[in-house]
């Protein structure tokens, strides 16, 4: 079922998607070589909890950290440990948060020092992608169009692979909701998008083949041919004529371009 929400409540879950961009903004801040993802979990749920909210990836179906740190060829998923990041080293953080009731669940990746060309054009054109899959998230489209933009960018212009069995989804007073937004498909199918339809738009890219296999504990997903994978994650709520995006980049970007130890471009 899909759950449309109302102004007030686009409003909370604007504050919940928020509060998960100054986490990945404090993220921003304090990632360097040496740090391992242990701390920045912590160091997630604190802020989280300090500003009066709940990390929700805790516990759900088991999940035992605050937020997932998916390095190098890790798709998502992948657990907070004691490995010092190093230079070179990509790293997505996702993190979602409960604030009054209403979800907030958004990623970004972050490249410690210089990743080389390639992998750098391949977190650029993930992020171009999402913003593509975006613009289709408009009153009328449907769920396919998004799916649709994401795939011409990232795999057809690009050759890179689209995994299949992770997609984007709604969000609301549950972390997954109705619809599933895969980031492949066809223009013109799947579900119609209505105002106040609130979604979680996250592709997932490799640099290689598509193919990703879980790892034994359950959850780490990575590549099968352990090239990097990339993940970028917007909260949208789905309007007439245009898509709101209710997360912000823009907070993240500064604190990415101020953080000497970060690769932001040339
Ligand atoms: N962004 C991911 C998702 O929407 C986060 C889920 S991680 C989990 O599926 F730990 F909560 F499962
Ligand atoms: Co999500």
């Amino acid at each position: 079922m899909m759950h449309y929400k109302t102004k007030p409540e686009i409003e909370l879950m604007r504050n919940s998607a928020l509060l998960v961009s100054r986490t990945l903004t404090e993220m921003a801040k304090v990632l360097r070589p040496g740090i391992t993802t242990l701390e920045l979990d912590k160091l997630i749920g604190e802020f989280i909890r300090d500003n009066g909210a709940i990390p929700s990836f805790l516990n759900y179906r088991g999940y035992p950290f605050n937020s997932c740190t998916s390095v190098n060829d890790v798709v998502v998923h992948g657990f907070p440990n004691k490995t010092e990041l190093r230079d070179g080293d990509i790293i997505s953080i996702d993190i979602g948060v409960i604030k009054e009731r209403y979800h907030g669940d958004h990623a970004y990746t972050f490249a410690i020092g210089d990743p080389g060309p390639d992998v750098w054009q391949l977190i650029r054109v993930t992020k171009e992608s999402l913003y593509k899959g975006i613009e289709k998230a408009v009153a009328g489209n449907r769920v396919g169009d998004i799916s649709f933009a994401i795939q011409e960018h990232t795999e057809k212009k690009h050759g890179y692979g689209v995994v299949r069995e992770l997609v984007g989804h709604g969000l609301g007073t549950e972390l997954h909701e109705d619809p599933q937004v895969p980031n492949y498909g066809r223009r013109g199918s799947l579900q119609k998008l209505k105002e106040g339809l609130v979604l979680a738009i996250e592709p997932m890219i490799n640099l290689g083949k598509r193919d990703v296999y879980t790892e034994s504990d359950g959850w780490t997903v990575r590549t099968v041919d352990h090239k990097y994978s990339v993940h970028f994650e917007h909260d949208v709520c789905v309007q007439k004529g245009h898509a709101d995006i209710l997360s912000d980049y823009s907070i993240i970007e500064a604190a990415e371009k101020a953080n000497p130890h970060l690769f932001s471009g040339n």
